[in-house]
């Protein structure tokens, strides 16, 4: 099958065609009726005071065309994935150490009985590889995905107020060394480090009057307020055909990127000229004072079906972009993607291009399943006229190819011949991270290099009929990790059916996965399992809801804190010192240390124990945990 690319589409009219778009937009809103309660995070804090983190920067040359630029002096040129690459060692030498006071703070307040932190950090902070080292994953999942991950966050940042109080979990994210996102979570984990890693409170304290930043009651269809749907549509369309004009295959997801750019990096022309690699220059970064940001997509390609769990997994950190996977298992310099590496390496006098990663571009590239929203549109109910009819006879000539890819050059053209999947193809298709069923940004954190000790997954993934996770995610990296073609040393513990987790309740509440180390074939993370599920508001919104206004939003974002930290430890008294011995248990097992008997308790009570009961459940339909009648939402942001 060939792909379509949109220059055979541009001969329509783009202000005629958003004029349609906006016009039908408020067909799109697929609203169920929950209900409604309103948002408490810390009223009092707009987070602004401490926000001492700086943002990434419009470091590309030519705004959201790529372009040639003089080469640095040592020429950029492709690597094997055998080793991570010399700027994470050198990061993470500085990154860990400043994990430790955040860690030693943490584990304090969690209170593990008759367990001396002091002593345990001092002693393992002189040897890196026993200290905790921890990731966050954020799964995809839409906007849901986003903002219950937002609440995450906020629960694990020490910055969001009384997030440090007694049966609270900040200082988390300071503590970890990494931190995942793909498809929606990739707009969280884009958007935070596009913005100075503000607070999530900050972020969701923005004036719609001041800014487009989170502004979801807008959709990414119907474009900012400030603008009109022809100066939103047209500048869009303007930025890609600039760069397909400069030689460079583009497809629906630049444009899929340059909407979310307007959403999610906050300036007033949609961050154009933002790089996934200007983060790596970012002064907060290099001093290792924030995880480090991992986006993650699948490759495809043209014309192949994507066989759940053996697509090729691509991720993008602010170095590089690659795979550890053994079918390209190489890895190229995200900054000069754009340039003409072949073999491995630039011609003599090849040149250096600049620009291709966008950073809107490489969210649109994570979560390019969501192209289908243009498709959708004309599903909804909206006109019926000829104008419905237009845009539908558009969507569905774009649906009819690869609509949903994103095209990138291929680096690793003619590189590694033998091994390389992708040695003779000049084009790297890539599509939604979450397309493979891992829905969880797993893989970056498996990879026996990273020695990563403990995993904090959330999971808002709508796998039931409710719009609730099942551990389809788990499931589907479990199945991967015992694929002997792909796993390539990666490990992770056994994970049962999905009935099984809604027999046992492992998606209404955390869950660990892989407590007894001894009993995994190859070394792998503990998997804290933290399933989205209702306490304050019922956040299984559909995925392709679009738009949400600012109480909405700040509900689920709510929901999300409660779920992370089960209502402050309303639900659970024992959940902080639990999340406590998480962190612990493999520093444990490495220094040969006796498990303090109130972390025994903790993993009788929150460890998967090998049940295993597959009859079929009961339809899932949870209710509220937590009841919230006076609740002070975080407002004002809808004023
Ligand atoms: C990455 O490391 C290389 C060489 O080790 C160095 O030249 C380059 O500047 C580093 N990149 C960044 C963004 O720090
Ligand atoms: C480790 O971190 C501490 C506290 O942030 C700092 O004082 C110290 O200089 C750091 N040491 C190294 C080797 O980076
Ligand atoms: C959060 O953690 C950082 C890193 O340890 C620390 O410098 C800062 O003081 C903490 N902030 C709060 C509000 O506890
Ligand atoms: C710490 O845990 C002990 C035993 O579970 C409990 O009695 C005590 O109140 C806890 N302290 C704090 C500050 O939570
Ligand atoms: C994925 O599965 C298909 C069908 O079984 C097979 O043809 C293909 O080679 C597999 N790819 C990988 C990378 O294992
Ligand atoms: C991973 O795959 C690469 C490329 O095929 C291979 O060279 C390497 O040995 C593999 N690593 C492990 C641990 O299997
Ligand atoms: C554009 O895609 C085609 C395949 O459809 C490929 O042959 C060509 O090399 C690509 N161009 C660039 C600049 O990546
Ligand atoms: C890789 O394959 C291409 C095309 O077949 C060939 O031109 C090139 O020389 C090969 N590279 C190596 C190192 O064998
Ligand atoms: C679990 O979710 C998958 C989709 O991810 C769905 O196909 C399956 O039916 C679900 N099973 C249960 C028991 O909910
Ligand atoms: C916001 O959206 C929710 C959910 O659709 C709805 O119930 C509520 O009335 C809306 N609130 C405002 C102020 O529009
Ligand atoms: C958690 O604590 C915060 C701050 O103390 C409070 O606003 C919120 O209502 C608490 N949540 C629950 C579920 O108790
Ligand atoms: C222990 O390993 C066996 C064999 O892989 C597996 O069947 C079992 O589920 C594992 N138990 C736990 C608790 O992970």
């Amino acid at each position: 099958m060939k792909v379509l690319f949109l220059s055979h589409l541009l001969c329509f009219s783009f202000p005629l065609f958003a004029s349609l778009l906006a016009s039908i937009n408020s067909g799109m809103q697929m609203f169920s009726a929950h209900a409604f309660n309103p948002f408490v995070l810390n009223p009092e804090n707009d987070g602004g005071s401490s926000v001492f983190w700086k943002r990434g920067s419009p470091q590309a040359p030519n705004n959201y065309t790529p372009s040639v630029v003089d080469c640095p002096s040592t020429k950029p040129s492709i690597r094997n994935a055998s080793q991570l690459s010399q700027n994470e060692t050198s990061w993470l030498y500085i990154r860990r150490n400043n994990t430790i006071g955040p860690l030693r703070d943490l584990l304090v307040r969690s209170n593990i009985t008759g367990f001396d932190v002091n002593n345990y950090i001092n002693n393992v902070s002189r040897n890196g590889s026993l200290l905790p080292n921890i990731g966050i994953a954020v799964s995809g999942g839409g906007y849901r995905a986003l903002m219950n991950g937002a609440g995450a966050v906020a629960a694990f940042d020490n910055r969001t107020a009384h997030s440090t109080s007694k049966g609270e979990l900040g200082g988390l994210l300071q503590a970890s060394t990494y931190i995942a996102g793909l498809s929606g979570g990739s707009w969280l984990v884009g958007s935070l480090y596009a913005n100075n890693l503000s607070t999530i409170q900050s972020i969701l304290n923005t004036k719609p009057a001041t800014s487009s930043l989170w502004q979801f009651e807008n959709s990414v269809i119907k474009g900012p307020s400030t603008l009109s749907a022809s100066q939103y549509w047209g500048g869009m369309a303007r930025d890609v055909k600039d760069k397909e004009q400069a030689g460079y295959n583009t497809t629906i997801t630049d444009y899929w990127g340059r909407g979310l750019s307007y959403q999610l990096v906050n300036t007033s022309d949609g961050g154009v000229a933002y790089t996934y690699s200007s983060i790596a220059d970012d002064p907060f970064l290099k001093a290792g004072n924030a995880p480090l940001p991992i986006i993650i997509a699948d490759e495809r390609p043209p014309g192949q079906l994507l066989i759940p769990g053996n697509a090729t997994i691509f991720e993008f950190n602010p170095w590089e972009m690659g795979t550890f996977d053994p079918t390209t298992f190489a890895f190229s310099p995200v900054r000069y993607v754009g340039s003409n590496f072949s073999g491995g390496s630039l011609a003599v006098n090849g040149s250096c291009v600049r620009g291709y990663d966008n950073i809107g571009f490489v969210m649109g590239t994570s979560s390019s399943l969501f192209n289908q929203a243009f498709l959708t549109l004309n599903a909804s109910s909206g006109p019926s006229q000829p104008v419905a009819n237009a845009i539908s006879n558009i969507l569905q000539n774009i649906g009819e190819n690869n609509q949903d890819i994103a095209a990138w050059p291929n680096p690793f053209y003619h590189y590694a011949n033998d091994t390389n999947q992708n040695a003779q193809t000049t084009l790297l298709t890539l599509v939604d991270g979450g397309e493979d069923l891992q829905n969880i940004p797993l893989h970056p954190l498996i990879q026996p290099l990273r020695h990563v000790d403990v995993i904090f997954a959330i999971d808002s993934s709508a796998d039931t009929d409710t719009k609730w996770p099942n551990g389809t995610s788990l499931v589907a990296t479990y199945q991967r990790s015992q694929n002997s073609a792909l796993e390539n040393g990666t490990g992770f513990p056994s994970i049962p059916d999905q009935n099984t987790f809604l027999n046992l309740g492992l998606n209404s509440r955390p869950t660990f996965f892989g407590c007894n180390a001894s009993n995994l074939t190859s070394p792998s993370p503990l998997i804290v399992y933290i399933p989205n599920s209702p306490y304050s508001y019922l956040s299984n919104v559909s995925t392709f809801q679009l738009s949400y206004n600012n109480t909405e939003r700040n509900a689920i974002v709510q929901n999300g804190y409660d779920v992370a930290t089960m209502g402050n430890g309303t639900q659970d008294a024992q959940w902080p010192t639990c999340v406590g011995c998480a962190i612990l248990a493999r520093s444990f097992n490495h220094t040969g240390t006796a498990v303090p008997s109130a972390c025994v308790q903790c993993f009788q009570k929150f460890c998967w124990d090998g049940t295993v009961n597959s009859s079929t459940p009961a339809p899932y339909e949870p209710t509220l945990a937590v009841k919230r009648s006076a609740a002070k939402p975080i407002e004002p942001s809808s004023t």
